[in-house]
């Protein structure tokens, strides 16, 4: 009744944090402010749910679009940017897809559910991307899809632009570069979209993770292609109507954003002066270090009442964990546990 290659597979797994500081899956600690959430609120009540939702989206693309100075009919939405993997996945060429490793594990999962070839790329021991050898092992296996996440999940880094250019200009498929944490980066790569390069961001990171919204930012020919494998109606009403809303509230996320990036700064300081911990550059809303026993610190935070992820699956990430950045209290926390430690 079910394949084997998926009875093989495992549930993506999302652990209960009830009852706990949540810094394990890259969300904005801060909850929306009051007067926002009246103003959401209201709104919310004019729904009109026993219609299905508005399908083409026309006022909402509009205004994303807006504000990166395109069009609107380069504008793809998704519930989630994993729903735009997912089309991208269904919609490229036959052929392998190719991605740094490691890096976010959606892009292999959603390759074998498509039973579509995966090419895992390793990045170096600095989790580094060698443009060279990303070319060639593309070349080599036929890739007609590849993506970059740009800075990378779960290292953190943000790999050389002139890289990144270079991967864009000399790929010969379709290429995806991945931005889902630019708002805490210090560049971004809309300016390399064209006909084959195709820029994806989601609201999650920002402040909106429960709405489930990301988009595309493409070439229009390559966006109306996308756009017939969306399934109808996939942006529920309410989520439309609350983005519509936030969107004329930017200011309140852009400010969250820039905290979050003081924070990141404070906190990559604050960890770097421990011995035993070892940290990596981080242009996202998380820090990943590496600890000489991952287990023990994780279990240890717990005990505190603290999540975080433990990275596994992978060699290069032996030892390794991933912080979401807090509130400063809350990041102070994890400091004052990690002291306890390691101190
Ligand atoms: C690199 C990267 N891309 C995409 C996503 C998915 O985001 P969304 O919540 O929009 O599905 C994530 C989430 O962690 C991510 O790290």
């Amino acid at each position: 009744m079910i394949r084997n290659d998926i009875r093989a597979l495992t549930a993506y797994e999302v652990p209960d944090a009830s009852g706990l500081i949540k810094l394990d899956a890259m969300e904005n600690p801060y909850p929306l402010p009051d007067s926002l959430r009246r103003t959401l609120a209201e709104r919310l009540a004019t729904a009109d749910i026993h219609r299905y939702p508005d399908a083409a989206m026309e006022g909402l693309r509009e205004k994303i679009a807006a504000r990166h100075g395109v069009s609107p009919a380069q504008i793809l939405l998704g519930n989630g940017s994993d729903e735009i993997i997912q089309m991208l996945m269904i919609a490229a060429d036959q052929g392998a897809c190719a991605a740094p490793s490691p890096s976010f594990v959606m892009y292999e999962l959603v390759a074998k559910w498509l039973r579509r070839p995966f090419t895992a790329i390793p990045l170096d021991e600095h989790f580094d991307l060698d443009a060279d050898r990303f070319l060639q092992v593309v070349g080599r296996e036929k890739a007609s899809l590849a993506f970059l996440a740009c800075p990378n999940n779960p290292t953190g880094n943000l790999w050389a632009a002139g890289d990144v250019e270079r991967i864009a200009a000399d790929f010969g498929g379709l290429l995806v570069i991945d931005e889902a944490y630019a708002p805490f980066a210090d560049r971004d790569h809309l300016h390399l979209v064209c006909e084959h390069v195709l820029v994806l961001r989601t609201f999650s990171k920002i402040g909106w993770a429960g709405l489930r919204l990301g988009y595309a930012v493409g070439h229009a020919s390559l966006i109306s292609e996308l756009n017939k494998v969306r399934l109808p109606y996939n942006i529920n009403t309410l989520s439309q109507i609350a983005a519509d809303v936030l969107l004329d509230h930017f200011e309140v996320f852009d400010e969250q954003a820039a905290s979050i990036r003081k924070e990141r700064e404070r906190m990559q300081r604050a960890l770097g002066a421990f011995p035993d911990i070892q940290t990596y550059p981080s242009q996202t809303n998380f820090v990943t270090i590496r600890v000489p026993d991952a287990g023990q610190a994780f279990r240890h935070l717990l005990e505190r009442r603290i999540l975080i992820k433990r990275l596994g699956g992978h060699a290069m990430l032996e030892n390794c964990l991933r912080i979401t950045i807090g509130t400063p209290e809350q990041n102070d926390q994890v400091l004052e546990a990690l002291k306890e430690l390691y101190a």
